[in-house]
């Protein structure tokens, strides 16, 4: 795909590629300890690896700031009932603790938008976490609407 480039504040934003892996798993470990999750590099490196080897997993881009990786995002894609179509699960929006503020998150979120629309995606779903609240004015923004619904989940115990 081309790099979505985009001319604020030094910022650019691109597909992940094998050689950015190791930075963007790094930022994915910091984002899950945030969340307080324990997700090792290997276990990460693997994700990141299998969904840039067969683009129908979904997509990671990043966000660079002068050269370093400053932001991250990552939609998984599903075949949806719901929808009648293939659909994307923007499971991850992270943008590095001191960077924040300063527009990277909105400038991912337009890229992931633009991305979806190219996959031909119907939709885009996402969560927020009660503790993100802040969060959801950028969601907003992007005219996201809120869900009458709850989300559940059980673990099977095999990872
Ligand atoms: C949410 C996040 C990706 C936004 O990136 P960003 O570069 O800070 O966003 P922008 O500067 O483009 O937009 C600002 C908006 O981001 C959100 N935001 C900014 N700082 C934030 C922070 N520390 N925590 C949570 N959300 C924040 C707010 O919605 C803010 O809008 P507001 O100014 O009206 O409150 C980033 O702040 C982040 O990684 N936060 C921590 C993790 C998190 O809350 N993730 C939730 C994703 S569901």
């Amino acid at each position: 795909m081309p790099a979505h480039s985009f001319l604020m504040k030094r910022v650019s934003i691109s597909a992940v590629q094998p050689a950015d892996q190791a930075a963007v798993v790094e930022l994915l470990v910091a984002q899950m300890r945030e969340h307080g999750v324990r997700r090792t590099t290997d276990e990460l490196s693997r994700i990141v690896a299998q969904v840039l080897a067969d683009e129908q997993y979904g997509f990671f881009l990043q966000a660079r700031m002068e050269e370093r990786i400053v932001g991250v995002a990552y939609v998984a894609m599903i075949l949806s009932v719901e929808h009648g179509a293939r659909v994307g699960w923007l499971e991850e929006l992270y943008v590095a603790p001191e960077q924040r503020a300063q527009g990277i998150g909105s400038a991912l979120l337009g890229a992931v938008w633009q991305r979806a629309r190219e996959f031909q995606l119907a939709a885009l779903d996402l969560e927020v976490d009660i503790e993100h609240r802040r969060a959801e004015s950028l969601y907003v923004r992007f005219g996201f609407r809120r869900l009458p619904r709850s989300r559940w989940v059980k673990e099977t115990g095999l990872h």
